[in-house]
C-alpha cells in the first residue's frame, strides 16, 4: 500500500500522506473549510458536521475526520454543500444562544445564515452552573461540540470531569451524577474555558465584570466566597 495518496480538490490535484484528513489536504492547497467542533490540538469526533463536502457519494463528508483516498474527487463549495452549512448554522441559532460565539456568528455572515429561520423551534434551557470560584457553566450556550470534554480527558489533562448528562435532545455537557464542580474530579486548569467557542465556559471574574460587580466584591467571590444564582448546582 503506498504511503500517499492523490485526489482533487475544487479542481486541484493534491498528493498528501496517507491518512490525511480531506480538512489538512484542503489546507495544502490554501483551501479553507469552515469548522466550529473541530480544534487543531484535540481529537476531532465530525459532530456539528459545518465541514460537511461533497466527494461524489449519496452522503456529504465531514473532512475534519474523513481520510482522503486515492482518486477522490472533493467538492468544498457546490450548492448542496453551500446548503447544508447555511442550514446547519441556521439550525445551531435557533435553539442555542450564540451571541457570544463569534466565529459562529461571522460564519452566519458568511454563510447568509438566517438566525430567524426557525424561530419557532425550542430553543435550549438550561440552569448556569456557578458551583465554583473559578468558572461558569451556561449551557444554554453550548452547541456540545464535545471540545470541554476532550481536552478534561485523554487529550490533555486526564481529570474526566466532564462528560455528556441527558438524553436525545436534552443532551448536554455535565458531570457525574449532576455533581458540583467542587466534587468532581476537575483541578480547575481552566483548558476547557479555553477550548470553548460560544462562551457557555466563561471565567468568574471576567463574567463578573460584565455584570457590573466590583472589582473588590470579585476577589472575595473568586477566592471561595460564593454568590447565588440561579441553578441546581449551587449550594
Ligand atoms: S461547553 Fe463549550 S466547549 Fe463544552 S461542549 Fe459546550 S460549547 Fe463546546
Ligand atoms: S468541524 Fe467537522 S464536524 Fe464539526
Amino acid at each position: 500500500m503506498s504511503d500517499t495518496v492523490t485526489l482533487t480538490i475544487d479542481g486541484q490535484k493534491v498528493t498528501v500522506p496517507a491518512g490525511t484528513t480531506i480538512l489538512n489536504a484542503a489546507a495544502k492547497l490554501g483551501i479553507e473549510i469552515p469548522v466550529i467542533c473541530y480544534h487543531p490540538h484535540l481529537t476531532a469526533n465530525g459532530l456539528c458536521r459545518i465541514c460537511s463536502v461533497d466527494t461524489g457519494g449519496r452522503l456529504q463528508a465531514a473532512a475534519c475526520v474523513t481520510a482522503c483516498s486515492e482518486g477522490m474527487e472533493v467538492n468544498t463549495q457546490c450548492d448542496d454543500v453551500m446548503r447544508s452549512r447555511k442550514t446547519i448554522l441556521e439550525l445551531l441559532a435557533s435553539t442555542v444562544d450564540l451571541h457570544e460565539a463569534p466565529e459562529i456568528l461571522t460564519l452566519m455572515e458568511s454563510y447568509d445564515a438566517d438566525g430567524q429561520r426557525f424561530v419557532d423551534s425550542e430553543k435550549r434551557t438550561a440552569p448556569i452552573y456557578d458551583d465554583n470560584p473559578f468558572y461558569l457553566r451556561d449551557y444554554n450556550q453550548c452547541i456540545n461540540c464535545w471540545r470541554c470534554v476532550q481536552v478534561c480527558a485523554d487529550d490533555a489533562q486526564y481529570a474526566f470531569a466532564l462528560n455528556f448528562d441527558g438524553r436525545a435532545y436534552h443532551t448536554q455537557i455535565g458531570t457525574f451524577m449532576g455533581d458540583g464542580m467542587m466534587d468532581t474530579t476537575c483541578v480547575f486548569c481552566g483548558q476547557c474555558v479555553g477550548v470553548c467557542p460560544t462562551g457557555a465556559l466563561k471565567p468568574k471574574r471576567q463574567a463578573l465584570l460584565e455584570l457590573g460587580e466590583n472589582p473588590d466584591e470579585i476577589f472575595f467571590q473568586t477566592r471561595g466566597g460564593r454568590k447565588r444564582r440561579k441553578g441546581k448546582n449551587n449550594d
